[in-house]
């Protein structure tokens, strides 16, 4: 991925504010060699240089990662953009750099929609979903039957784009009403985590998706079928989804990283042991629940069934029992198949008593940076397992540090589930055309009809890939259409 052009040399761009509340981290955007705290004085930084605006640095790091050039200078002429090494400071033909405000705006979005969630593995160029580009839509989610929606192009493009205001965005966001249908709702897009992010952070992806190249990319119509009746939702005035319902913070009084928020939209009653933490777990504890709750939107893939969907009063309550333990099962798409060496996944179980994610920070933060899961094999040795399709961690580990110490937090802080719902997920089916591929362990063959490994010594159905069970000591397919394929875990 290559780094945003956001060093833009030869600018002679004015940095105006006092700067946001954070400084500059120690990585400075894109070669830069970061400068602390200088805040709003110099306005142009010379020849090769950069202009050093005091951004927040999770503004920065969506910067250093957005694979697509931004348009953040006030110049309409988007094809100036960052591409200008030569000129020196302050020529009258380059553009200047749009206000800190605005900036910060931009790079934070980035950070939240390329780090904090994952909106291009649907909308395009996701861990190699077909699609024609960046965020530009296309991707066909099958509801069964003849149902079909595509994900939508988000980029600024005048005659395929994102038509909306920032009011209407927000609106679609906040009440899931499908712009292109309206009165009905968006079907795959997990709005009903999005909506519970803050007004500053939905207008900073906006920012963003304003900032990036437009992409001319036809979506095609719908077919929703009878899932049309379903209508947008109001937003309400406090978090009722949950097993207590709370008062959300006003949005006027300050709510430094949307930690009091992070408490309002937590499912879960709080426990005894969050509340004799120290400050700044407890801290850690509500930045963790905004983060998993509304940004990252973890529970609509690790909760199964997330939500419940029956209209009425109850509709899009989170199942609190279920919480985050996982067993929804993911078909891996078939030219994804070889890449991932896998045909189906299972969200892992996070908050089980008995089956939950048990791991320390450290192994946390290996699951997520590196994408590999520490695990005791059966000869008691360290071995790692390489976190499958379609968990988000190549997003996620680009999180800072903080932010994933707080998703930790919020995680292992989660009274944990008992009885039903400690599932004892599966790891992913893995895929194979010849029964070379899977040689594992205990003379392991192919299923050529569905591409996956069996034959692997099993003590129950936990130990073998999702949705297989295990017969005789043997994990094996039994039949492709049993409850697991359909609904999962
Ligand atoms: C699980 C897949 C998925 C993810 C993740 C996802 N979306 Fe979507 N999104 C869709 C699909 C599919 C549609 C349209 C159809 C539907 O959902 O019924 C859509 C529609 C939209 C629309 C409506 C646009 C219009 O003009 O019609 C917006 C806005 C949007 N998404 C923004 C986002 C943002 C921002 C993110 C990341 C924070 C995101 N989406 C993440 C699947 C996804
Ligand atoms: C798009 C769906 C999706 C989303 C969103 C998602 N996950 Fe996952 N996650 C999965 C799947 C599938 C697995 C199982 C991977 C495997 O079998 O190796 C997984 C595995 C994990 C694991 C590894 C557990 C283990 O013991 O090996 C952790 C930890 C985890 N997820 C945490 C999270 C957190 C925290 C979030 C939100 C910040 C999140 N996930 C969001 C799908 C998702």
């Amino acid at each position: 991925m290559a780094a945003a052009s956001f060093a833009c040399s030869g600018s002679g761009s004015e940095s105006r504010g006092p700067g946001l509340s954070e400084t500059p981290g120690p990585s400075g955007p894109a070669g830069q060699s970061g400068r602390d705290g200088v805040d709003g004085r110099d306005g142009r930084d010379g020849y090769g240089g950069t202009a050093t605006v005091a951004l927040s640095k999770r503004a920065i790091r969506g910067f250093e990662i957005t694979p697509v050039r931004l348009a953040i200078h006030t110049s309409t002429d988007t094809s100036t953009i960052g591409a200008d090494t030569s000129e020196g400071a302050g020529t009258s033909t380059s553009a200047a750099l749009l206000a800190t405000e605005e900036l910060e705006r931009i790079g934070y979005g980035s950070y939240l929609v390329n780090a904090a969630s994952d909106c291009a593995a649907c909308h395009g160029m996701g861990m190699g979903m077909e699609a024609t580009g960046y965020l530009s839509g296309g991707t066909p989610f099958s509801l069964g039957g003849d149902m079909v929606v595509y994900s939508r192009n988000l980029t600024p493009d005048a005659a395929t784009g994102m038509m909306l205001t920032e009011e209407q965005f927000i609106r679609t966001m906040r009440t899931g009403e499908d712009p292109r249908n309206p009165g009905e709702i968006l079907l795959v897009m997990p709005w009903p985590a999005y909506r519970w992010m803050s007004d500053h952070d939905l207008r900073a992806i906006y920012a963003y998706l304003r900032a990036i190249p437009a992409a001319r990319n036809e979506v095609p119509d719908d077919m929703k079928g009878p899932a049309a009746m379903f209508e947008p939702v109001p937003f309400p005035e406090t978090y009722d989804e949950g097993d207590v319902e709370r008062r959300l913070p006003d949005p006027e009084s300050p709510d430094e990283d949307f930690v009091r928020r992070g408490y309002a939209i937590n499912p879960l009653e709080e426990s005894e042991e969050l509340r004799s933490a120290d400050a700044s777990t407890q801290k850690e504890f509500g930045r963790g629940s905004y983060l998993v709750n509304a940004v990252s939107a973890c529970n609509e893939c690790h909760g199964n069934p997330a939500r419940d969907l029956t209209p009425g009063d109850n509709f899009l309550h989170v199942n609190t029992a279920n919480y985050l333990t996982g067993g929804e099962v993911f078909d891996t798409p078939p030219p994804l198949q070889a890449t991932f060496r896998q045909v189906r996944s299972m969200s892992a179980n996070l908050t089980g008593a008995e089956n939950g994610f048990d791991g320390t920070l450290l192994d946390f933060l290996t699951i997520i940076e590196e994408g590999v899961a520490p695990e005791a094999g059966s000869d008691g040795e360290l071995a790692l397992d390489p976190v499958a399709w379609p968990m988000p961690w190549p997003m996620f580990r680009h999180m800072i540090l903080e932010d994933l110490v707080s998703i930790y937090t919020f995680v292992t802080l989660t009274p944990r589930r008992t009885g039903d719902a400690d599932k004892r997920t599966q790891e992913e089916a893995r895929y194979c055309t010849t029964d070379t591929d899977c040689d594992g362990d205990g003379g392991e063959t192919c299923v050529t009809a569905s591409s996956e490994c069996v034959g692997g010594a099993c003590g129950d159905a936990g130990d073998c890939g999702a949705c297989q069970t295990c017969e005789g000591g043997l994990c094996a397919v039994t039949s492709t259409t049993s409850s697991c394929f359909v609904e999962g875990l």
